[in-house]
């Protein structure tokens, strides 16, 4: 059976203090819920949000990682330091990782590949720009990010993977995909996954949405059959609209 998640990326938000009082904020504020409750600090206070969260069942995830073990990559993060200091999931492919860093399909290839070497649960970011839907060329763009990424794991790594379908006209915009919209590319995705796997793969890996969920929409998108939840960006840096999305889940 796949898991509900619901998933906070701050991007590049949150000082040391801020994150330390949005985390104490949440913590105390956490609803009951069956859902995974995950946060993606800045690097720079990772451990410090690992510690801080000890106590509490709010997983603090990372926002990316370099794919090589080590070395001479000024400024990057290994998967092995995630692991040092207690991170077991990363997120990988977000949308301004590949508009703005460069992250091309083959590049995240290789970045999947390390973090499952290291353990590491991969929560991969896809999604077509607004060209591609108005030119109708949606499913095929969503279809080779995951193929030319993806694909080549074995069938066995899946239980490791979590995908993040996020549209990018609809990221940081306001704009969000209709709840409509969002179930019929998940629903595609499992069948683009059944094609290259099998059904019990494609039934058993959790597809999230993300772009512009808010406290107002999250809780139509989180009832369609194909979305089991939701990464979260501008709603997750206010503790109140965080807790009310994972209620809404
Ligand atoms: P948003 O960001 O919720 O601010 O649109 C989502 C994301 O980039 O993960």
């Amino acid at each position: 059976m796949r898991s509900k998640i619901v998933a906070g990326n701050w991007k590049m938000n949150k000082n040391l203090a801020e994150t330390e009082a949005l985390l104490t904020e949440l913590a105390a504020k956490l609803p009951d819920t069956n859902a995974e409750v995950m946060v993606a600090p800045t690097f720079v206070n990772l451990a410090s949000a690992v510690h801080s969260l000890e106590s509490s069942t709010i997983n603090a995830i990372a926002q990316n990682m370099h794919f090589a073990e080590s070395g001479a990559y000024t400024g990057e993060i290994s998967g092995d330091m995630l692991v040092s200091i207690g991170v077991d999931t990363v997120i990988l492919g977000h949308s301004e990782r590949r508009a703005y860093f460069g992250e091309t399909d083959e590049i995240l290839e290789k970045k999947v590949k390390a973090a499952l070497a290291k353990n590491l649960r991969v929560m991969f970011c896809f999604g077509e720009e607004l060209a591609d839907r108005k030119s109708e060329n949606h499913f095929k763009v969503v279809e080779s990010q995951i193929k030319n990424a993806l694909f080549s794991l074995d069938a066995s790594a899946w239980s490791s993977i979590i995908l993040a379908y996020e549209p990018v006209w609809a990221i940081g915009t306001g704009e969000t995909a209709s709840a409509d919209q969002a179930q019929e590319m998940h629903a595609f995705i499992r069948k683009t996954i059944t094609e290259a796997y099998n059904e019990e793969i494609a039934n058993n890996v959790s597809i999230l949405y993300g772009g512009s969920v808010k406290p107002a929409n999250a809780e139509e998108i989180f009832s369609k059959p194909d979305v089991d939840g939701g990464l979260i960006g501008g709603a997750a840096l206010v503790a109140d609209n965080f807790v009310d999305i994972i209620k809404a889940i």
